[in-house]
């Protein structure tokens, strides 16, 4: 399992301390930038970049460059060469659909966080057999939301959840305050067409109402750029 003495551990407890994974679909260094750009206006230093296009490893490549304090990590990495690809191009956390033994073991052999994708207790007991407790859940919305992590903590105690699919703005509060979940991970920060749109501003401005979602009452230390009161997802 991750310590928090090692690079892995300590980017399990910086993804923790934000609370908030931005799940991006980006193309190319150029979008990787600007991308890495409108998050840490918005106050949220952290990006998990998806390889759904082809142009991927090289935005991950463009955010460890141009903004080495953004904790950015690759998406949808379903084989070990793909491991290899992004933490070669700087990727400091591998992100799973769903549990595969050669990719935890080849991102372990990496050094770098995993979090595979479980969905079922069976899954929860694979993972833990690799040595994960921090987990993406993933379709959070689908296998049952909050009431299923609540389901799956009473055997599995110690295993950490980052709830996927579905969470949004209007919902990321009912996941959060989940003793269980570590962080929530969503596309709705950095929406496809925003990115589109080229609409790094709109980016910014729903990362900072997030983060002010995230944010546990009276920790406020005020909005960062772009930060909005309105209520969307
Ligand atoms: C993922 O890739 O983890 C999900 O597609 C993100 O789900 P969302 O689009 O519902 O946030």
């Amino acid at each position: 399992m991750s310590s928090p003495s090692t690079p892995a551990g300590d980017v399990v407890a910086a993804l923790g301390a934000h609370r908030l994974v931005p799940v991006v679909v980006v193309d190319g260094a150029d979008e990787g930038a600007c991308l890495a750009d409108a998050l840490v206006a918005g106050g949220l230093p952290v990006a998990e970049i998806t390889l759904r296009t082809a142009g991927g490893v090289d935005a991950i490549r463009a955010v460890a460059r141009t903004q080495p304090d953004v904790v950015v990590g690759a998406g949808t990495v379903t084989t070990a060469d793909q491991v290899d690809a992004v933490v070669d191009a700087g990727a400091r956390f591998v992100v799973s659909p769903g549990l595969s033994p050669a990719v935890v073991r080849r991102a372990q052999d990496r050094d770098v966080a995993v979090l595979p994708g479980v969905a079922t207790p069976s899954e929860i007991m694979a993972a833990l057999d690799l040595g994960i407790d921090v987990m993406k859940l993933f379709p959070a919305s689908v296998v049952g939301g909050p009431a299923a992590i609540k389901a799956f903590s009473a055997p599995f105690p110690d295993v950490r959840f980052v709830p996927t699919g579905g969470v949004g703005a209007a919902n990321l509060a009912d996941y959060l305050g989940l003793d269980p979940v570590l962080a929530v991970g969503g596309s709705w920060m950095v929406d496809k067409s925003l990115v589109a749109q080229g609409d790094w501003a709109e980016i910014t401005r729903r990362t900072a109402e997030a983060v002010a979602l995230a944010e546990p009452p009276g920790t406020s230390t005020g909005a960062p750029t772009g930060a909005s009161t309105s209520k969307e997802s």
